[in-house]
């Protein structure tokens, strides 16, 4: 088997982006771009992936880690000085080495697979992918002779009036023999508009010394496209975002609006789930099967069961266990543990609780720092009181107990089971099984209070107004 080297092209610091994020790391669906690629890159079994870095060389580190090998570019020269910098892990080696820029996040293994297929069938030294470009604006240009074979590639800059014209690209994809790569790096020069050392001189440098220099002709432009500034980013994002949408809904998914759904790449989905206009899935959330994800819902990093439902809510580093369901308004926040057939209402905020199976929290309450146990029903309005102002408190509640609206449990608290809290409760001390706590002022009833100030007073004074006018 012919061995094969990746080399990422990742150093560059995007000055068209406008931004203090380096371009690579900038993310589409949830991923940053040059981990798409790497990703992508992963699937074909390479001897070696090397990743140049240079701008944000740590942060890109951080995010790739120990998925590929790294050379670092000290001054970002070009795209060939880039490549330049691999040599010492790459140079005397026999094979083939695939190069991709950092930004260039919607291509498939299966292109490069094509690629490195079509570069062996024509024997080449050297085969750059190509696509034809509604707009090549920006683009380097594949200059053909007229029996169409590749010449080299013109940058946009360089470009004449003439080659300007030529709408078939460079996508910034190659395939080298290893060896003829690092002896034609050696040959490039920076004599052109920008001053850079391109990598893109490589193939007239091999054809020049007779070697075979191809170009193949990939049929999804969009599959090509790099990101230089904002307006190319959302437009990658928007067609990441129909790609993982299509897979969904081949897999079973009802998107009931694609074009208005927004799925991260990494996000699972079961079949029969439906999900509804505005609803945005991030991370590495995980929903199972027969579930229904309301309007608006924005959800994230959650583990969610299968037959969950889920109404407008916003939901971050959570866990709903099966039959469950929350909403609308609701908001679980991370460790949020929801049990099997747990009903959570509208207005709840959860934090860092663990909620039993068959339990109720209805409405407008507080739930952080708990336990509660199975078929408990909190009233509404109950707020679960963790924060001294210095240190948060744990409250644990057991199984069947019953918590009266607008009640105040203060942490650090042990409601046991088959316990009772009276409603308006401000309970600061550990409750026995069966038996019932109250914590209010009794009821006082003022006879004749209605007539005396300050209603009484509040209608003589509107009264002695009306009389002005
Ligand atoms: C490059 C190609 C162009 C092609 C386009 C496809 C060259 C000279 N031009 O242009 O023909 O049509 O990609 O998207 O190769 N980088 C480094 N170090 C450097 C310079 C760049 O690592 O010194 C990295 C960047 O981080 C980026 C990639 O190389 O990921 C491409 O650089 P960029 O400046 O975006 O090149 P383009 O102008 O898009
Ligand atoms: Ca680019």
């Amino acid at each position: 088997m012919t061995s094969k080297f990746a080399v990422i092209l990742a150093a560059g610091q995007g000055t068209r982006m406008k931004s203090k994020l380096y371009k690579v790391l900038h993310p589409v669906c949830g991923k940053a771009m040059v981990e798409h690629v790497l990703t992508q890159i992963e699937q074909i079994k390479m001897d070696e992936i090397v990743t140049v870095i240079g701008h944000g060389a740590e942060l890109v580190k951080e995010r790739l880690v120990n998925r590929t090998d790294y050379a670092y570019q000290e001054e970002q020269l070009g795209t060939g000085h880039a490549v330049l910098q691999a040599e010492k892990l790459l140079k005397n080696k026999d094979g083939l080495t695939l190069i991709v820029c950092g930004d260039t996040p919607l291509f498939t293994a299966q292109t490069f697979t094509e690629l490195f297929a079509y570069h062996e069938q024509k024997g080449a030294a050297a085969t750059v992918l190509t696509a034809e470009a509604p707009n090549p604006f920006g683009y380097g240009r594949i200059v053909r002779n007229n029996l169409g074979i590749v010449e080299k590639i013109v940058e946009q800059k360089d470009a004449s009036e003439t080659e300007k014209k030529i709408s078939e690209v460079n996508t910034g994809v190659y395939c080298f023999n290893n060896r003829d790569l690092f002896s034609a790096l050696h040959l490039i020069k920076n004599d052109n508009v920008q001053g850079e050392y391109y990598l893109t001189d490589v193939m007239e440098i091999l054809k020049k010394s007779g070697k075979v220099v191809a170009a193949y002709k990939m049929k999804n432009f969009d599959e090509s496209m790099g990101v230089n500034d904002r307006i190319a980013l959302a437009k990658a994002n928007k067609l990441m975002r129909q790609r993982i949408n299509e897979e969904h809904m081949r897999n079973g998914v009802t998107l009931v609006d694609p074009q208005t759904t927004y799925i991260d790449i990494d996000v699972k989905i079961g079949k029969d789930t439906v999900i509804e206009p505005g609803v945005v899935l991030k991370g590495e959330t995980i929903i199972g099967e027969d579930c229904f994800i309301g309007a608006h819902s924005e959800i994230c990093d959650t583990q969610i069961a299968s037959n969950v439902k889920v109404t407008a809510s916003f939901l971050e580093d959570a866990i709903m266990e099966k039959g469950s369901n929350i909403g609308p308004y609701s908001h679980l926040r991370p460790a949020a543990h929801v049990g099997e057939n747990v009903h959570i209402g509208n207005f709840v905020e959860i934090k860092k609780a663990e909620i039993g199976k068959n339990t109720k929290v209805g409405h407008l309450t507080y739930v952080g720092d708990a336990t509660l146990g199975e078929e408990i029903n909190v009233g509404c309005g109950t707020v679960f009181v963790n924060y001294d102002g210095i240190n948060k408190h744990h409250t644990n509640v057991g199984d069947y107990s019953f918590i009266g609206s607008g009640s105040n449990l203060i942490a650090p608290l042990n409601i046991a089971d088959h316990a009772y809290v009276a409603a308006g409760s401000t309970i600061t001390n550990n409750v026995d099984s069966h038996d019932m706590a109250i914590a209010r002022g009794r009821q006082v009833n003022k006879k004749g209070y209605f007539d005396r100030y300050p209603v009484a007073k509040a209608a003589e004074i509107s009264q002695k107004n009306t009389n002005k006018k």
